[in-house]
């Protein structure tokens, strides 16, 4: 018997992970610029805080959700997305009277039972930021701002953002009807945040058509589109959910944010930025031959991999399979260095370096501090002894000394 993926869910292999890692590190980034802290919500909740929360005649509600019952006989259900729950963690710790005003993102997979299609999975992944407790329209522009430096960073900036004709970006006033049917306080405040915009210098389109499937939305919803997704072409969506915290039980507070589909990010990265990722090299591959050799070699291994001041890659073979097999297995690993120890390297504590890109060898003594100092890799920014965290870290550094 064999056991086939879940339908609308699907494993994320390692090849394909620097291109997470890549969009996931972005926001972060974003986050750390403009200030905004993570929290990390439960994948289950009561499955009234979505009814209540997202709206019980939307289509997530009445169609998506993943809703269960647990051994208490509790409705449970795991979360379609992310608001609600943050907005039920501010309640929850008592933020309303204690901290009112919160800057909030997070990343997680989230659960629809949707029809499967390029860029829509039953679990997903979404990143999103949230704040709370402010009105002003200059939050709406900060939220906005975000997503644009968001796309900005990860060098999506050019075609996806400032697109004239279809709607690559979108920005209205939900509204019944139109722009034009606003609350005076309503068209007030949508023109203040399109003076914010502009004063930015943040494109976007007027869509008076504009529909968001969730119901908390007031005032201000934007979307960020891509033309490389198809169908599913919605990379951001967002708004304002002034009364959401109320309809929780909670005091009028305003609040606006926004979420993007992980997934969706992905592929656009793949196809705009096909040769931008680096294939992760192995800083030190150790080949080993016979038991001796395999003895040594498991205690340096190790070794290295425990020092404190130094952090380089190794790995060795586990196979006992031939040398010409080890030094493939070498290649494949992108290793920068090989070192080959068997009883003679054993037994006089030194052994052959090979630098796999030159093919110099030299010979080193098997003592870790000082092997680590030679394998650790030089890196391209000019930092004379190396940078804190590898090369591409934050700062240059002499391996912490
Ligand atoms: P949403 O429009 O339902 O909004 O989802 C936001 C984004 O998540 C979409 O634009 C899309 O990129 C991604 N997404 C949604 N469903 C799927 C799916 N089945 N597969 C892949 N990606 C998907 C919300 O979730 C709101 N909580 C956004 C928000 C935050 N509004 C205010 N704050």
């Amino acid at each position: 018997m064999t056991y086939d993926l879940v339908r609308g869910m699907y494993d994320i292999l390692p090849d394909e992970i620097p291109w997470w890692q890549l969009a996931e590190d972005a926001v972060r980034e974003m986050a750390r610029r403009y200030n905004y802290r993570e929290i990390r919500v439960p994948l289950v909740e009561h499955t009234e805080l979505f009814t209540r929360g997202v709206g019980e005649a939307t289509d997530i509600v009445t169609k998506e959700m993943y809703t269960f019952q647990d051994r208490g006989e509790r409705s449970l259900t795991l979360r379609p997305e992310g608001t609600a729950s943050v907005a039920r963690a501010y309640l929850t710790h008592g933020w309303q009277t204690r901290e009112p005003f919160q800057k909030l993102f997070y990343l997680g997979p989230m659960f629809r039972y949707e029809k499967p299609q390029k860029g829509r999975n039953r679990q997903f992944h979404q990143y999103g930021i949230e704040v709370l407790g402010a009105l002003d329209p200059s939050v709406d522009a900060e939220v906005i701002a975000f997503a644009w430096s968001l796309m900005e960073i990860l060098g999506l900036g050019g075609r996806i953002l400032d697109c004239k004709e279809t709607a690559c970006q979108s920005f209205i006033a939900q509204a019944p009807g139109s722009a034009d049917h606003l609350c005076p306080e309503c068209a007030a405040h949508f023109e203040a945040v399109q003076g914010w915009l502009n004063r930015l210098g943040l494109a976007y389109d007027m869509d008076p058509r504009l529909v968001r499937g969730l119901d908390y939305y007031t005032r201000t919803v934007f979307e960020l589109m891509s033309s490389d997704l198809g169908s599913q072409d919605t990379l951001i969506g967002g708004g304002r959910y002034d009364g959401l915290i109320e309809m929780l039980g909670g005091p009028p507070t305003p609040g606006i944010g926004f979420a993007g589909g992980l997934e969706r990010l992905v592929l656009v990265l793949r196809e705009r930025r096909a040769n931008d990722v680096k294939t992760e090299r192995l800083d030190l591959f150790i080949a080993t031959v016979g038991e001796e050799g395999r003895r040594v070699g498991m205690k340096l291994a190790t070794e290295l991999r425990r020092l404190k001041k130094i952090s380089i890659s190794v790995d060795i073979d586990h196979r006992a399979r031939t040398l010409r097999k080890q030094m493939a297995q070498a290649n494949q690993l992108y290793a920068r260095t090989v070192i080959v120890l068997g009883e003679d390297e054993a037994r006089v504590g030194r052994g052959k370096l090979k630098d796999m890109d030159s093919g110099e060898e030299r010979e080193v003594p098997l003592d870790p501090e000082s092997l680590a100092e030679l394998v650790y890799p030089a890196c391209d920014d000019g930092c004379a002894g190396g940078c804190a965290g590898g090369c591409g870290g934050d700062s240059c550094s002499d391996h912490g000394n």
